[in-house]
């Protein structure tokens, strides 16, 4: 066995632009997360993810970097940093970061060399296409590929300078990196390395299974009534994919101890991730998949779809089973790109703190890592937004742009999405206190604090026993403390019940159960073993016990541990 010290671990994403603001500029910083250290410490997580705090001119708040190897000023400076690291490693807490690599910013100098002409030596360090044969360059339909990029538009933008296109999966300000170019491997490697000398623990890495594609770069097929079609059967879990991966580790990992990389993998399957993760392959110690907060989106981006619970579990399941051998898998419901899971899949009005801890709860005693995304420690919830002026988000901004000038789809339709599952949802500023701007900053927020501040902050959360703070907390230490939250079995029970969410966790003769109740009704677990499990020790709960056995209360969470005599 390597040293897996992370099956154990408790990962905390900050979005530094969102976390503290120590400089009033209204836009978060360094300091800001250096003052608020001891918070994270007495939460009881162990490694801090921090969102990209590289040189950017934030096309993409950070993930189109123009510098791999410096501090973007709006956050701070390399000392900085070093003081975060050094009061990190001084509370017993590890630093991830995050590593953006399938793509730079254009502003990069390797991509200025590059579209300044092409002969230029790093001319290949991206995708470069002419025009599609026949077309006339840069007019409508020219591009080399008919594949929408992930924020609205073609995923190539011509270049007049040389006359050609350049890909980009995300934003045009994120042109891709040709990772088929030994060059670029090599400067990534000696860059990461760079990082790892100066005591980060190690890296996220931001959309890692698209980082090799099919040099081919096929049309994919186009959807009635959509602009552009999905070219990701070409660079999802591509061709040297693996080769790519296993190479890195050997270039940045080997003999180095005690780091932690996940690599984010949308649409990866589950025969995939375990190639990816099984140790004996030396890629990366764990997949952050997206499958389960697919479940309740829809073919058509436009159309909201409630949740299935027994399509959620049947995800989990499936991933829990796939893994259970070799493998490991991240838990989270919560990121910078998704929506905030109270809002999503509880109740954020009448039992916003039940259903907040519920969830928690029902996540945290999975079998994998689980990751803890600001704010959701406190049960934040989806932000007020009136209109389409609210929202920063590129991704968003780009969307509605498509849907209703592009698509004819109507602005009240779109924003109604926009409202459930845009991404500004994650990002408004972390409600620290009651005061005007919820204590994140003394300037103007550069996203409105969502006015619920007031009543849901970490002031009020620390100070309150009953709150989804220390329910967290206690979550954190029960994976420290019970061996068979890390490595016990996973066995789905009541997988038709659309209310119930109900597994058990086995490590020798320990076994825990846990249900969560989805729904705002009083609702009985059909268990085998009801009675029994009923008279087991009570880890955990959200509300007070269940009085009649298993019969749960509204949103209610247990976790009930008994010994087997064999
Ligand atoms: C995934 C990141 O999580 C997201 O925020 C970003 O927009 C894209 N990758 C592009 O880097």
């Amino acid at each position: 066995m390597t040293d897996q010290w992370w099956k154990q671990a408790v990962v905390y994403q900050i979005y530094p632009r969102s976390f503290a603001d120590a400089d009033g500029d209204g836009v978060g910083d360094l300091r800001g997360i250096i003052g608020h250290l001891d918070y994270l410490a007495g939460l009881g997580v162990d490694v801090l993810w921090l969102s990209p705090i590289y040189p950017s001119p934030q096309d993409d708040n950070g993930y189109d970097i123009s510098d791999y190897q410096n501090v973007e000023p709006l956050f701070g400076s390399l000392e900085t940093f070093d003081e975060l690291l050094a009061g990190v490693h001084e509370r017993g807490l590890k630093l991830v970061m995050d590593l953006v690599v399938n793509h730079s910013s254009d502003e990069h100098p390797w991509f200025v060399e590059s579209r300044s002409s092409i002969d230029n030596p790093k001319r290949d360090w991206y995708w470069w296409r002419p025009a599609r044969a026949g077309m006339e360059p840069g007019t409508p339909g020219a591009e080399p590929t008919n594949w929408g990029s992930a924020f609205g538009g073609p995923a190539w933008e011509y270049d007049e300078k040389t006359g050609a296109y350049y890909l980009h999966l995300f934003s045009k300000k994120q042109p891709d990196l040709n990772w088929e170019n030994p060059e670029v491997r090599e400067a990534v490697y000696a860059m990461m390395r760079w990082w790892l000398d100066r005591g980060v623990d190690g890296f996220r890495m931001d959309v890692i299974n698209m980082i090799s594609k099919d040099p081919a770069l096929p049309d994919g097929k186009l959807p009635t009534g959509r602009a552009y079609a999905d070219g990701s059967a070409s660079y999802i879990d591509g061709p040297r994919i693996h080769e790519f991966l296993h190479e890195m580790h050997g270039e940045v990992f080997q003999g180095r101890t005690s780091l932690l990389t996940v690599g984010e993998m949308p649409g990866v399957t589950v025969d995939e991730a375990i190639r990816y993760t099984d140790p004996v392959r030396e890629e990366v110690d764990m997949v952050f998949q997206f499958d389960h907060v697919w479940a309740d989106r829809g073919p058509d981006p436009w159309l909201l779809m409630p949740l299935q619970l027994t399509m959620l579990k049947a995800i989990f399941g499936r991933w829990q089973a796939g893994l259970a051998e070799v493998g490991w898998n991240s838990l989270y419901w919560n990121n910078h790109d998704q929506p905030r899971v109270v809002s999503r899949f509880g109740d954020d009005g009448a039992y916003r703190v039940e259903s907040a801890k519920m969830l928690g709860t029902v996540l945290h005693l999975h079998r994998g890592t689980p990751y803890v995304y600001q704010g959701e420690e406190l049960g934040m919830t989806n932000a007020p937004f009136r209109s389409i002026e609210d929202f920063r988000d590129i991704e968003a901004l780009g969307q509605y742009a498509d849907a209703v000038t592009k698509e004819g789809r109507s602005p009240e339709e779109v924003l109604t999405v926009l409202r459930a599952n845009g991404r500004d949802n994650a990002r408004t500023p972390m409600q620290w206190d009651a005061s005007p701007q919820a204590g994140f900053t003394t300037g103007t927020p550069w996203l409105a604090v969502n006015p619920n501040h007031t009543e849901i902050n970490a002031a009020a959360a620390v100070a309150d026993p009953n709150s989804v703070y220390h329910h967290y907390r206690k979550l954190a230490e029960l994976r420290h403390t019970e061996p068979a939250v890390v490595a016990g079995d996973f066995t789905m029970l009541l997988p038709n019940d659309e209310r119930l969410y109900a597994f058990t966790r086995r490590l020798d003769r320990t076994e825990l159960l846990v249900i969560g109740n989805f729904s705002a009704e009083t609702v009985r677990a059909e268990i085998d073993d009801a009675a029994a499990w009923a008279a087991a020790e009570l880890v955990l709960t959200n509300t007070a016990a269940p009085s009649d056995e298993l019969t749960l209360g509204p949103w209610q969470a247990v976790v009930y541990r008994r010994v087997l005599s064999w």
